[in-house]
């Protein structure tokens, strides 16, 4: 072409894309960011382009698939204000069109699906509706995430690449959990709960709706289990393990509950999303609330109140001497069954404190009768008689991996929540399982560094380590796999208590879990999952749903050369972030700071703050490390009773010059557990000491707290020391925000050699605390000398 033709060319195909305001990117075929990452993908040149005159067609004229086919419209109408027109097929148009066709198909199972998308047509094909849906959600993630706007978005070509997708999912049970006991949950939420599911092709919902702190299901037969059940005080100004029980006279006035309309609402809403709902009746245990509408059914005969916050350990149970016991659960599970149509009926069967049985003349008659080995066997009665009568109904019971414990019901299904151990033996036992261990599957644990993240009940369970969980433990041969039918997250809502803080909690950890669950063992890979999350957390920005940004926090590690008294840090993150800027002055970093590029040294007491950045903006919240170049750097620290655990960089933990975070966990503290620290320092030579200062941490609901009182001395011979300062602390009376005090002190014309502090631990917790009695940690970081 020559080359006045090819600028004029240049210059008119700029004009028209400015003047249409157009985006004409091509679509990268290689790169979808379809999540969880589908089985089988080929890629072709082009893109079929959807735009108004677009129609749906479907064969297999069933209310399944009609609402499949009405359901991507209405997302498509949504942000494009298409209006497109949904036909059963009578006569095929030549082109512009999805076409949702019944096949037969044995290697694409219940749930699989076809995807061939041409320049001219979309052809999905499927064994069921199911196979439709996730097509759907398959066809969106291929289209710009502005798809999932509500309101018309312009400037946007609905381009979708041609490409031929097989798929279907690795697990048949694909879970996610909620519990609505701790907190209730209003019904239209629960509803957005179905929709952030679907959108990751998740199947089951495990609906926790009965535990101590609230019965939250109308049962007809027993209208105290929500006039009293579903209501307790509202202690939310305290923290959960930090709430007094009811007071005499007191009225329950939070809490909440679904009514049967409501219920029966949500079940056909999840089943139009291929999403089959687990309710959860708890049983023996965590039944505090039935049991204060219902105290004839315990083995005291109460009277209880629905506790408001934490309950530890678990021992208003059922009485399981009790006949009129079983009729008034089985009463209650019929109304259940009713409600919920799927196989599975939850029992619980977790965390049950025997102690009452032990204690109860009805029980004991019962052991008695039955002729059984104890209170453990009680409890497999007691399970075993209710999976007797849910097996009379049609239906299979679940349960916590405690139902192994005194022998499992026979046709028992176990959800294995303490390590993969309980699973493991329920396989070889050729029972069924669901793999839920707190490991990696309790949503409810923190995802990023607590200091950093809302209160939550502990744990560490950050997006990768989601990512990289396996459902299917190497130890089980190829047979007694088979009976794990995939594993489900849990989120307990002790700390959780609005749905955003709930969407913060699941996402994005939810879409980690989802490719565990659905996509290939073999193509699971971190790295190509980090540019498909970033487009799906532009997905649920565009459908307004909270999400954390934990995973973009930087890890700031730092290390000191001693012989050249510079300090080394390293920069890193989870999303592996090519963009990470810091600061050296204390200053936030802003998109003009430093790039991170590799590892730097700096020979100067300093603070280390650094973030990352994604599309030109700061993401997550800023990390800092600080770091001290004294005089006592490196210098030899005598302990006079040894620390444990957390060894905050050993031996010469405290004289490291690296400071800790509000993390108590970040190898930069140093942990006495009850014990006093007792700590000397010796300087090598007598040197001029202008201030000592020293930090300690305070977390008290992980039982860290400041010491009650700390003193330094000095000594010029190591024998005979000379009290310079003493600070006197008070012990917190109740929980406090996490915090990191410094004790410092500046001296005048003072010379020393040997520096002693000592810190008082004050021993036990204190009586308003959840471990009252129990061993206190002192933790302290360093040691500073100036
Ligand atoms: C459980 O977390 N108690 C099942
Ligand atoms: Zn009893």
């Amino acid at each position: 072409m020559k080359k006045v033709l090819k600028q004029f060319l240049i210059i008119l195909i700029g004009v028209f894309i400015f003047s249409s305001g157009i985006v004409f990117s091509e679509p990268d075929n290689k790169k979808l960011s379809i999540i969880p990452t589908p089985s089988q993908v080929n890629f072709h040149k082009g893109y079929f382009l959807l735009n108004p005159q677009t129609k749906i067609i479907y064969s297999g004229n069933n209310s399944e698939s009609k609402f499949t086919v009405e359901y991507i419209a209405k997302i498509i109408r949504g942000s494009t204000e298409f209006k497109l027109p949904v036909k059963d097929v009578v006569k095929m148009p030549s082109k512009n069109y999805i076409f949702f066709n019944y096949i037969h198909d044995e290697n694409l199972g219940k749930e699989g699906y076809k995807l061939d998308v041409d320049k001219d047509k979309i052809s999905v094909g499927a064994n069921s509706s199911a196979g439709f849906f996730y097509a759907v959600q398959t066809i969106l993630q291929l289209l710009p995430s502005e798809i999932y706007g509500r309101k018309k978005v312009k400037h946007v070509q609905w381009k979708i690449p041609c490409i031929s997708i097989v798929d279907k999912p690795r697990f048949q049970w694909r879970g996610m959990h909620l519990d609505v006991s701790r907190h209730f949950f209003p019904a239209e939420f629960i509803k957005t709960y179905i929709d952030m599911l679907a959108l990751h092709k998740m199947n089951v919902f495990h609906w926790h709706l009965t535990d101590d702190q609230g019965w939250r299901v109308e049962i007809k037969k027993y209208p105290k289990l929500i006039s009293i059940g579903a209501w307790r005080v509202d202690r939310e100004d305290r923290l959960w393990n930090d709430r007094e029980p009811q007071h005499e006279g007191e009225k329950a006035t939070y809490g909440g509950f679904y009514t049967q309309d409501e219920i029966k609402e949500i079940v056909k809403y999840a089943a139009e999303r291929q999403i089959t709902i687990v309710p959860e009746i708890e049983l023996p245990a965590h039944s505090g609330a039935v049991l204060a509408a219902y105290p004839e059914y315990s083995c005291t005969g109460g009277p209880f109140t629905v506790p408001p916050g934490s309950v530890w350990p678990i021992t208003t149970l059922y009485c399981a001497g009790n006949d009129s016991t079983f009729e008034f659960i089985e009463s209650i599970l019929d109304e259940v069954i009713n409600l919920f149509p799927g196989t599975f009926i939850h029992i619980g069967g977790d965390e049950a404190d025997k102690t009452e049985w032990s204690k109860c003349q009805k029980c004991q008659a019962r052991i008695k009768a039955e002729r059984l080995k104890g209170e453990n066997e009680l409890q497999s009665y007691f399970i075993k008689r209710i999976e007797k009568f849910i097996v009379s109904k049609n239906r299979r019971i679940i349960g916590w991996d405690e139902i192994l414990e005194g022998g499992i019901a026979p046709e028992a299904t176990v959800m294995s929540w303490r390590g993969m151990d309980g699973g493991i033996a329920a396989a070889r036992m050729n029972h069924d399982v669901v793999m839920t261990p707190g490991s990696h599957c309790y949503f409810d644990y923190y995802q990023g560094k607590p200091d950093f993240e809302p209160l939550a009940i502990g744990g560490y369970t950050p997006l990768k380590k989601v990512y990289e969980f396996e459902p299917i433990p190497d130890s089980l041969t190829f047979e007694q796999s088979k009976h794990i039918l995939g594993a489900q997250a849990n989120v307990w809502t002790e700390f959780i208590a609005t749905p955003e803080h709930f969407q913060y909690m699941t996402l994005p950890r939810m879409a980690a879990m989802a490719e565990v669950l659905w996509s290939p063992k073999q193509m699971r890979d971190w790295n190509e999952f980090i540019p498909r999350i970033e487009v799906q957390i532009e997905r649920y920005n565009k459908l307004n749903y909270n999400h954390a940004k934990s995973a973009y926090l930087i890890s700031i590690s730092a290390s000191l050369d001693s012989v050249k008294k510079e300090f080394g840090f390293e920069l890193s993150n989870e999303m592996q972030s090519k963009e990470m800027r810091y600061t050296l002055d204390g200053k936030e970093p802003t998109i003009h700071s430093t790039k991170y590029v590799k590892p730097f040294n700096v020979n100067k007491s300093t603070v280390v703050k650094a973030v990352a950045f994604h599309k030109g903006k700061a993401i997550g919240v800023v990390s800092e490390q600080k770091v001290y170049l004294h005089k006592a750097l490196f210098k030899p620290v005598t302990l006079k009773y040894p620390y444990y655990k957390y060894n905050g960089g050993g031996e010469l933990g405290l004289t490291n010059g690296i400071r800790g975070t509000k993390s108590y966990n970040d190898g930069n503290w140093q942990g006495f557990e009850q014990n006093d620290l007792e700590a000397i320092i010796d300087l090598g030579y007598v040197k001029q000491i202008n201030s000592i200062s020293t930090g300690f941490l305070q977390n008290t609901n992980s039982w860290i707290f400041f010491p009650s009182l700390v003193e330094y001395k000095i000594s010029e011979d190591g024998v005979s020391y000379s009290a310079i300062t003493h600070f006197d602390q008070p012990v917190a009376t109740g929980h406090r925000e996490v915090e990191i005090k410094e004790f410092s002190f500046e001296l005048k014309d003072a010379k020393a050699r040997f520096i002693k502090v000592i810190a008082k631990n004050i021993g036990q917790c204190p009586d308003w605390h959840i471990g009252k009695g129990g061993k206190v940690w002192l933790f302290i970081d360093e040691i500073v000398v100036e």
